[in-house]
C-alpha cells in the first residue's frame, strides 16, 4: 500500500488587501510589487478572524470529498507559523471544531514547507499500516504577524488555509517520493525574534515590532531557488521520472520570480508550473494545499497525473513530494 492524497479543500478570508491599499500604507507601488513579486492582491483576515477558522473550513471540505467518517481520521497535523494561541496547538483547536475525537492532533512549525513536512510525516505512518487516514492542514493568518511599516516584507504575505486527507491507495499511485530538509544556520533570514521565551513581550519587543516577521528577502531568494530546484530533481531521479512525465509542478508561492527561476532550472514549460500568487500572495504553509485544491477543482490535475510539489521557507526549511493521483 502507498499513502495517497485522496481529497483536498481550501478556504480564505473574504477581506482583500490590494497593491493600491499597500500604496497607502508604505512607500511602494503597484508597479514595483507586480514586477518584483507577481502579486496583485492577497486575502486578509479581519480582526476577529483567526487561523483555525480557515483550517476548519478547508478541512471540512476535504473530509466531505473523501467520503470517510470523521472517526476515520487518526492524526491531524496542522502546519502553521501563525497559531491561534501558544497553547493548545491549532491542530487541537481544529480537532475540537471538527469533532475528530479519534485522532492525535498537533502543529508542525516549518514555515512555508510545513504542509510537505506534514505529508512526509504521515506518509510513512499510512504506508506501514500504523494508521489509515490522516488530515494534513496548512493554515496561516500571516497578516497579523506582518509589520506594515516594513515595505520589504509586508507586501508579499496573505492569509488562507488548505487541507488534504491522506489514506491508503494502490501501489502505483500516491506518494512516490518525499523529502524534507532544513538548515538552521540561516535562522535569521526570516524570523520573528520577539514574543517567545528568549525575548518576551517587553515594551522594547513591541516597540521594535520584534514579534513580527523580519526577512532578508534578497538572500532568501537565492537559497529558495537553489533548494527547491535541487530537491525537485532529487524526487525525479529517485523515482526514474523526468519533467516530461510531470503534469503539474506546484511550487510554494513565494514570489513569481522564484517560481520562474525554479521552472527554468528544472526546464519545465510555464504552463506546467502552477501559479496563483497574483490573487493570494505568499500564504506560507497554506500555499501548496490551496494551489493543489485549485488544480483539482479546475481539473488541471486528474486521476493518473504525476504532480511535483516543492516548498521553501523560514528556518530555513525545504522539501519536495512527487505524487501520482
Ligand atoms: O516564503 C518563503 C520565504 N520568503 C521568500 O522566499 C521571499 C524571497 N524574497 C523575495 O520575494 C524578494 O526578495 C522581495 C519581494 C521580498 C524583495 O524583492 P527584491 O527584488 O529582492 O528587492 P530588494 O530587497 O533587493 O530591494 C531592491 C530595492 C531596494 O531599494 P534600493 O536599496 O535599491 O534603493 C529596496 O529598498 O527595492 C526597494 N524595495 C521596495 N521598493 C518599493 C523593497 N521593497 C519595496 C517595496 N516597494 N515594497
Amino acid at each position: 500500500m502507498n499513502a495517497g492524497i485522496i481529497s483536498t479543500g481550501h478556504d480564505y478570508p473574504d477581506g482583500v488587501l490590494t497593491n493600491a491599499d499597500l500604496e497607502k500604507l508604505v512607500e511602494t507601488s503597484d508597479e514595483w510589487i507586480t514586477t518584483r513579486t507577481g502579486i496583485k492582491q492577497r486575502h486578509k483576515a479581519a480582526d476577529d478572524e483567526y487561523t483555525s477558522q480557515f483550517g476548519v473550513r478547508a478541512a471540512q471540505k476535504a473530509i466531505d470529498r473523501a467520503n470517510i467518517s470523521i472517526d476515520d481520521i487518526e492524526i491531524i497535523v496542522c502546519a502553521t507559523t501563525t497559531p491561534d494561541q501558544i497553547l493548545p496547538s491549532t491542530g487541537c483547536l481544529i480537532q475540537k471544531e471538527l469533532g475528530a475525537n479519534n485522532a492525535a492532533a498537533m502543529d508542525v512549525v516549518a514555515a512555508c514547507s510545513g504542509f510537505l513536512y506534514g505529508i512526509t510525516m504521515v506518509e510513512s505512518m499510512i504506508r506501514t499500516g500504523q494508521i489509515k487516514h490522516a488530515l494534513v492542514i496548512g493554515a496561516e493568518v500571516l497578516t497579523k504577524y506582518v509589520d506594515y511599516s516594513d515595505r520589504s516584507t509586508c507586501v508579499i504575505f496573505g492569509d488562507g488555509a488548505g487541507a488534504a486527507i491522506l489514506g491508503p491507495v494502490a501501489e502505483d499511485k500516491g506518494i512516490l517520493a518525499t523529502k524534507i530538509m532544513s538548515d538552521g544556520r540561516y535562522d535569521e533570514q526570516l524570523f520573528a525574534p520577539g514574543g517567545g521565551s528568549r525575548n518576551g513581550w517587553t515594551p522594547e519587543v513591541l516597540e521594535n515590532r520584534d514579534n513580527c516577521f523580519k526577512m532578508r528577502g534578497n538572500e532568501l531568494f537565492k537559497v529558495a531557488v537553489r533548494s527547491m530546484s535541487k530537491v525537485s530533481k532529487e524526487m525525479l531521479e529517485k523515482t526514474g521520472y523526468t519533467v516530461d512525465d510531470v503534469k503539474m509542478v506546484i511550487p510554494h508561492q513565494a514570489n513569481q520570480r522564484i517560481t520562474d527561476a525554479v521552472a527554468s532550472r528544472l526546464k519545465v514549460p510555464e504552463e506546467k508550473v502552477y501559479s496563483n500568487i497574483a490573487e493570494h500572495g505568499n500564504t506560507s504553509a497554506a500555499s501548496i494545499p490551496i494551489a493543489l485544491d485549485e488544480c483539482l477543482r479546475d481539473e488541471k490535475i486528474v486521476e493518473g497525473d504525476l504532480v511535483l510539489m516543492t516548498a521553501f521557507g523560514g528556518g530555513v526549511t525545504w522539501g519536495g513530494t512527487l505524487v501520482r493521483f
